[in-house]
């Protein structure tokens, strides 16, 4: 079978040729962030915006960007030829190659550049339909989950909880209140009202966050952001979660215990609708600014 074609510092060639030196302070110490873009039938999914939290992440952590975001645009396009269909696009930007492992960060590196294509997997319909099971967990994670690190221990840990418990996710709770999920942000239904946790540095900034955000807006979606109690997590009507991948996904069982009625509720059909209204403008080229 043929790898992959990727991009690394620049070039594009095959996966299984790219060679990444073990002094690399992505290997050594996780110093690295990234990005995962939605890319359907060769379009991009809120490319800027995936490419501005990459900035962010950047700036947060005092490393300087190689490329604009029109250049990182050009750079997917380019490696996207060559991968036709529904794509998940991952663009990592560690700090780059030091001399020697030593925790300080050096001066004047280049930082190494990586990025590579896997098929986008969606939610299935039967997950759609009859929603998913999580599991909760203290946040055990650090406090700058604002940040999209590749240290993703915390995050592999948290998920890995669900996985052993058969469930699709794992809901993070830190002091009483809900933070976010391995991998995804977390949503909660109650009396008609959507409640959505902070946008601090106790979460990622999820571009499908932000994007349900407004699309329940746009659709008459009464949505607060606040900080949300584990109890109110238990008594909910509707759980969702978000993420480029799942998309918006309901929750019908949490710890065991179906949410609301069992089965995806009358909100999470909404949004869900008008999240797939916005992929099909989107593939139309009429997605305007949600
Ligand atoms: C910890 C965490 N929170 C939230 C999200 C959702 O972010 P996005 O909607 O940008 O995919 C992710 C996505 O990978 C994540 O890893």
């Amino acid at each position: 079978m043929t790898s992959p074609i990727a991009h690394f510092n620049g070039e594009l060639l095959p996966l299984d040729r790219l060679h990444i030196s073990p002094l690399d302070r992505g290997f050594i110490f996780g110093d690295g962030v990234y990005e995962v873009i939605p890319v359907y039938d060769g379009v991009a999914l809120r490319a800027r915006e995936h490419f501005e939290r990459l900035q962010r992440s950047m700036d947060e952590i005092g490393l300087a960007n190689p490329h604009s975001v029109d250049e990182w645009i050009a750079l997917m396009t380019k490696l996207l030829a060559h991968h036709p269909g529904d794509q998940g696009v991952y663009v990592q930007v560690t700090r780059g190659v030091p001399p020697k492992r030593d925790h300080v960060i050096p001066k004047g590196l280049t930082p190494t550049v990586f990025m590579m294509c896997q098929p986008l997997v969606t939610p299935s319909r039967e997950q759609v339909d009859n929603g998913v099971a999580c599991v909760t967990s203290p946040d055990f994670r650090w406090e700058k989950c604002h940040i999209k690190s590749t240290s993703l221990l915390g995050n592999v840990l948290a998920r890995q909880i669900s996985v052993e418990a058969g469930a699709v996710e794992t809901i993070l709770l830190r002091d009483g209140h809900v933070t976010e999920a391995s991998a995804s942000n977390v949503f909660v239904v109650k009396g008609g009202k959507v409640a959505a946790p902070p946008r601090d540095n106790l979460i990622l900034m999820g571009i499908t966050y932000d994007l349900l955000t407004r699309l329940a807006k746009d659709g008459a979606l009464e949505l607060e952001v606040r900080r949300i109690c584990e109890a109110e997590l238990r008594a909910a009507d509707e759980i969702w979660l978000s993420s480029s991948s799942k998309e918006v996904l309901a929750v019908t069982k949490l710890d065991g215990r179906p949410v609301g009625t069992g089965k995806p509720g009358p909100l999470f059909r909404r949004i869900h609708s008008l999240y797939q209204d916005y992929k099909s403008r989107l593939a139309a080229g009429r997605a305007v600014a949600a």
